[in-house]
């Protein structure tokens, strides 16, 4: 295939076949029709950007049904409250009465603190089971898929935009360079763009295969951003690290020449240098890295089977889907997986068809181990159940490798 961005012919990275929608949770009525897509993964020797080979129509991933709900836990909450916070102070720093407009804003998590603080902003979800989550918390929501045709038409509806938010949401659109061209179309000469999404350099330390999945159509470092910024207009100044959903960086864009690049750019860029995120010997250590988790996991899982223990997931994450899925982990091996997701409840995970039951069922009757989906929660979900663990029960967790403590 040819880059999205530059039109180079990209390198193969990785072919995980066959596989359905990470987020389409289903009813044993829909087994039989359930839509899969090839899942491949490519990288550009010019530019850089790792993305899929093949994307999905977004049309059928984001829609009234979508069951990701941001709210769902209290690290993101607080992470998001930062988030609005630091940018407040860009936002009244930019205008005396300054707009912010947040791409993918879900239930509202980011933007409702905006609304509680005065501040004029709308957010852009073409989900609309969510969009109307945010609306109940007095959240302006446009259903609408961000492109260059909303970002006209909310300028003229609201003037530009002082800043512009996304998190978890840029590397969900296939159409990258529309993407950026609505950005700069929508933001004020004195606005930033600042965005997160997860890191790629984390994704290969750590060996997240799970990461890989269809709504993450593309895979972010500083350098693949600062040339998308550069091929619009735009400038990337800065660039900090988070450690929300196993390690992502937040890139902060402005019009070019209208601020100058922090000093922190400069080191991470330094830094990101010496990854190795364009050599192939990297992606040769990425792929059998991911075939040696999926080796131990699945040995582990057959041992505690063979030994009689209960294993659960534990939070039917978009990721699991990958992960389950690669490793061919079905119902025999996880008798089901807990999520505080009702959307996600009484359902059946995409592909290996694992049934999703209420937080209730796990502490009802507590496993002997619990596969640990939502890794990227740890620290949140092994402190609040730390009667599992009294309870003799042990985690099993598989990123960067597989242990069971
Ligand atoms: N920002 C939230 C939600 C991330 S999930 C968070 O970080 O938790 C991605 C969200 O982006 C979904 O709610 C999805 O409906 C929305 N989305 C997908 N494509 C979009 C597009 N082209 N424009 C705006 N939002 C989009
Ligand atoms: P998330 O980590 O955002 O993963 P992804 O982007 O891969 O979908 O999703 C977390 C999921 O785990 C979500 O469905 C809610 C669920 N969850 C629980 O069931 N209990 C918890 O305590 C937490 C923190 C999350
Ligand atoms: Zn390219």
């Amino acid at each position: 295939m040819n880059c999205r961005v530059c039109l180079t012919p990209t390198r193969p990275v990785l072919d995980l076949g066959r596989m359905p929608l990470a987020n389409a949770f289903l009813t044993a009525e829909q087994f039989e029709h359930e839509f899969h897509y090839l899942l491949g993964v490519a990288r550009c020797p010019r530019c850089g950007m790792v993305q899929l080979v093949d994307s999905v129509d977004p049309r059928r991933i984001f829609h009234a049904n979508y069951p990701y709900f941001s709210s769902t836990s209290k690290g993101m909450i607080r992470h998001f409250g930062n988030f609005a916070r630091e940018t407040l102070s860009d936002a009244r720093a930019a205008a005396a009465d300054p707009f912010v407009v947040e791409i993918g804003s879900n239930d509202g998590i980011m933007l409702r603190h905006f609304v509680e603080a005065g501040i004029r902003c709308l957010g852009i979800e073409p989900s609309s089971n969510v969009a109307a989550v945010a609306r109940t918390h007095n959240v302006p929501t446009l259903e609408a898929f961000f492109d260059a045709e909303t970002a006209n038409f909310i300028r003229s509806e609201h003037g530009p935009a002082h800043a512009l938010l996304g998190a978890n949401v840029v590397c969900h659109i296939p159409d990258i360079h529309e993407t950026f061209k609505a950005a700069r179309i929508l933001l004020a000469r004195e606005g930033v763009f600042r965005f997160e999404d997860p890191y790629l350099g984390d994704i290969v330390r750590q060996s997240a295969v799970d990461q890989i999945y269809d709504e993450h159509v593309f895979y972010f470092s500083i350098g693949s951003i600062a040339y998308m910024a550069a091929a619009h207009g735009l400038e990337l100044i800065d660039a900090e690290p988070q450690a929300v959903h196993g390690g992502s960086m937040r890139y902060t864009l402005v019009p070019a020449g209208s601020r100058m690049p922090t000093a922190r750019l400069q080191a991470l860029m330094q830094r990101e240098a010496s990854l190795g995120l364009n050599d192939e010997s990297t992606y040769a250590r990425f792929r059998s890295q991911i075939e040696e988790i999926r080796r131990d996991l699945v040995g582990v899982l057959h041992k505690l089977r063979r030994g009689g223990a209960r294993v659960v997931g534990f939070g039917a994450t978009a990721k699991s889907a990958t992960l389950l899925n690669y490793c061919q982990i079905g119902p025999d091996l996880v008798e089901f997986i807990s999520d505080s997701t009702p959307a996600k409840q009484h359902k059946f995970s995409p592909g290996m068809h694992i049934p999703v039951k209420p937080f209730a069922a796990f502490t009802e009757r507590f496993p002997d181990c619990a596969l640990l989906l939502a890794w990227n929660h740890a620290e949140e979900i092994i402190a609040a159940n730390a009667n599992f663990i009294a309870n003799g029960g042990r985690w099993i967790h598989y990123v960067p490798v597989v242990r069971v403590v």
